[in-house]
């Protein structure tokens, strides 16, 4: 096959980039639902669930888009140019390319918020009087309807993003994730080593790790692979978007193993992280925002030297976020730079000014906006919904269909083993191609079907 890599930039190696693709996954789907979904769902028989959905369904998808992107050194558009000329596959492209941007909108909000609540975390704010529930709580619901200051911040935080971007693949995004990545893993074991220290913790690690079959359901295998999806960035063109930019030469099994390891170690952290200091402090778990930015700045402020480790927490909140941001920003600058020949810094410009609109409207619809409603959901709730229950499946679900059943066996054979040269044993490419063809797009029409029917 021609080599198309000459001009594109290009990831050092396997670790840089499975550094980076960690990087997209890890972010907030780690630190604000993985841990309560661990709790509600049966502990350790969640956690068991959860691994095997990982590996059995989530890594052949994360291997099918390696092999798109690797194999074509193209955006998630001009990939299917490439990989199958003149046939109606692009049209996953602009599936894969709609996912992103909803997803960088409404994300790029939170990561607003994470400054902010970073910022007071360093101003000490989390302390006295200011410390008790009921005023965390409408500290938060004030801050998210103001119509001006979230604005401000997403637009730090898109800019951060927008910055790393423009700077370019090697020197932006994989310096970037070279450096933060090993740093997000150092703070949350800081966090974690605190929490189990506490008094009261092991009834919060009882929550996440005891099993209890008696909370399994179909419903909760459901729940678990809609989580694995999400957290591991599938289904949105990211991934496609970062093998492009892995050489001939790295191998692609360990690329997607390592993903999923880092990401998944990095999940489990958080439900140390997390849960122990919640059930020390005696307080219920909650999902999402209001455990983020309520329950914990109120356990921080109860606890020795509560100051530093909301530093590090909110400093690692920002981080996570930003990782993952730069991956969704660089689908669409991959794509505008190769598909209408932009500059990358103009593709940066014209892709933030449109995030930047999209996001507005994500976070004045906490406020002046709420009471615009689509489907009874706000624009934020909305664009939350469309990406993860729909356009991320429906993209992982086409994306499967195109490598297992147009590219066939052949390919997914040439590309992990390097065009023969990596000894991959035979069961395993077979299992690979099995699990990729059926198990796949079965278990994704399943989710389909639950989330139509529930
Ligand atoms: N995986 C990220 C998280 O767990 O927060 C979210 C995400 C990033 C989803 C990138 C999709 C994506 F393309």
């Amino acid at each position: 096959m021609k080599d198309l890599s000459e001009k594109r930039e290009s990831f050092a190696g396997s670790m840089t980039a499975i550094m980076a693709m960690a990087g997209s996954a890890v972010g907030l789907g780690n630190l604000w639902r993985f841990p309560y979904l661990m709790g509600e769902n049966g502990g350790a028989t969640f956690i068991a669930i959860y691994l095997l959905l990982a590996i059995f369904i989530c890594l052949p998808i994360i291997l099918v888009e390696f092999i798109i992107g690797r194999r074509s050194q193209k955006n998630i558009y001009g990939a299917f140019e490439v990989l199958a000329p003149g046939k109606p596959w692009k049209l996953i492209g602009i599936c894969c390319t709609l996912a992103p941007i909803l997803v960088l909108s409404f994300y790029s909000v939170v990561g607003g918020w994470s400054i902010n609540y970073l910022l007071k975390a360093l101003s000490f704010s989390f302390t006295g009087e200011n410390s008790n529930p009921e005023y965390l709580s409408s500290l938060f619901s004030n801050f998210v309807t103001d119509p001006y200051k979230p604005l401000l911040f997403h637009t730090l935080f898109l800019g951060m993003t927008a910055v790393i971007v423009a700077v370019g693949v090697k020197k932006g995004i994989e310096r970037f994730s070279k450096i933060v990545m090993p740093l997000l893993f150092v703070m949350i074991i800081i966090i974690v080593v605190k929490a189990v220290t506490l008094p009261g913790s092991s009834a919060g690690l009882n929550y996440i790790f005891k099993p209890d079959f008696s909370k399994v359901t179909s419903e909760t295998v459901l729940k678990a692979l809609g989580q694995a999806f999400f957290s591991l960035s599938l289904g949105c063109g990211t991934m496609v978007t970062y093998a492009s930019y892995v050489g001939r030469k790295e191998n692609l099994l360990k690329c997607s193993a390592g993903t999923v390891f880092f990401d998944t170690i990095f999940a489990l952290l958080a439900g140390c992280a997390i849960m122990p200091a919640v059930f020390a402090y005696g307080i219920n778990p909650s999902e999402g925002p209001g455990l983020v930015f309520v329950t914990l700045p109120h356990i921080f402020s109860q606890m020795t030297a509560g100051g530093p480790v909301a530093i590090i927490f909110f400093f690692s909140l920002l981080i996570a976020a930003l990782t993952s941001s730069i991956s969704l920003l660089e689908v669409l600058t991959a794509l505008l730079t190769e598909e209408l020949h932009l500059k990358r810094t103009w593709a940066v410009v014209i892709s933030f000014f449109l995030f930047w609109i999209l996001g507005a409207a994500c976070s004045l619809s906490q406020g002046v906006l709420s009471d615009v409603l689509v489907f009874g959901k706000n624009i934020f709730d909305l664009f939350d919904y469309i990406s993860a229950n729909i356009l991320m499946l429906a993209g992982g679900l086409l994306l499967t269909i195109f490598v297992g059943w147009a590219l066939g066996k052949k390919v997914i054979r040439e590309e992990l083993t390097n065009d023969g040269s990596l000894r991959v044993p035979p069961v395993l490419l077979q299992t690979i191609v099995f699990l990729i063809r059926y198990v796949a797009p079965a278990a994704i029409i399943a989710i389909f079907i639950f989330q139509t029917i529930s």
